[in-house]
């Protein structure tokens, strides 16, 4: 099965979400045969739309900007399964990823009589048969994600269909880069790759495994807590800035007041 990985994290390489990724792609390995592709799009040219609609007008089919997009499509739709690999921002995508996704008006047609679902393509007809399968990993700072991921559940469901993709979303995602959460978080990937073997095996994440996988790794309290400290601040530390942001918005004509 051939793999694209889209690697949406600002930090690229050091993302936590690509920890359990790659570890949901080791555990699929074992079950499947798999050639893995990664694009790590921080390092790639993805402007964003320009809006202009030159892709239906000027180059029917194939956008106006002379980025890397054209070639990362024709990845895409060599794949048998494209995997998004992104941190939530602002319960969203990354901008960048979103501009990628954005960046696939080329291969729809605008056209819209005849279209008996407005629920798939942003209601545009698909130009080619693209891969089979999408699957959206990432990770989120807050716990528990079972709402933190409406807004991109609902986005992917107007995208690919109701069924056309799986999910698999993990609060505490900072754990996966500090050293005190080591052993949780490495059991916790093991579980990852137990869910990447099922995955590769039965085409499904079982629904034992994917609760085990997205479970809290530590208890909220404590979580929280421990992600609190970990910024090395006090809010005191903040004051200076404030100030500064005050004294601009006052300049502005308004006021504004702290409320921490
Ligand atoms: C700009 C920004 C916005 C974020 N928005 C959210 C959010 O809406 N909900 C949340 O739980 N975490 C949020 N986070 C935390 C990241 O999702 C979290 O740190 C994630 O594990 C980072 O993954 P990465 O290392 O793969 O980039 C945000 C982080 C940043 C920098």
């Amino acid at each position: 099965m051939k793999i694209l990985v889209i690697n949406g994290s600002p930090r690229g390489e050091r993302s936590n979400t690509l920890k359990v990724t790659n570890a949901f792609l080791d555990g699929m390995r074992t079950t499947a045969e798999c050639d893995i592709e990664y694009l790590t799009i921080r390092n790639m040219r993805v402007e964003p739309c320009l809006g202009c609609f030159g892709c239906w007008t000027v180059s029917p089919g194939k956008c106006v900007i002379g980025d890397d997009m054209r070639g990362i499509l024709a990845k895409m739709f060599a794949a048998d399964l494209v995997v998004y690999s992104f941190p939530l921002f602002y319960y969203s995508l990354p901008a960048k990823l979103k501009a990628l996704v954005e960046r696939q008006l080329p291969t729809v047609a605008p056209f819209m009589t005849g279209q008996t679902t407005y629920l798939v393509n942003g209601g545009h007809p698909p130009r080619f048969r693209t891969h089979n399968r999408t699957l959206l990993i990432s990770t989120c700072g807050f716990y528990p994600t079972d709402k933190s991921y409406n807004a991109v559940r609902e986005q992917f469901k107007m995208i690919c269909g109701d069924d056309g993709f799986d999910e698999l979303f993990l609060g505490e995602g900072e754990l996966f880069s500090r050293a005190p959460a080591k052993r949780r978080c490495d059991a916790r990937l093991e579980v990852i790759k137990k869910a990447g073997a099922e995955y590769g095996r039965l085409g499904y994440i079982t629904p034992e495994t994917r609760e085990q996988a997205t479970a809290n790794i530590f208890p909220p309290n404590m979580y929280a807590a421990m992600a609190d400290k970990g910024w090395g601040r006090s809010l005191e530390d903040y004051r200076e800035n404030d100030e500064e942001m005050i004294a601009r918005v006052e300049k502005e004509g308004k006021k504004i007041e702290t409320v921490y």
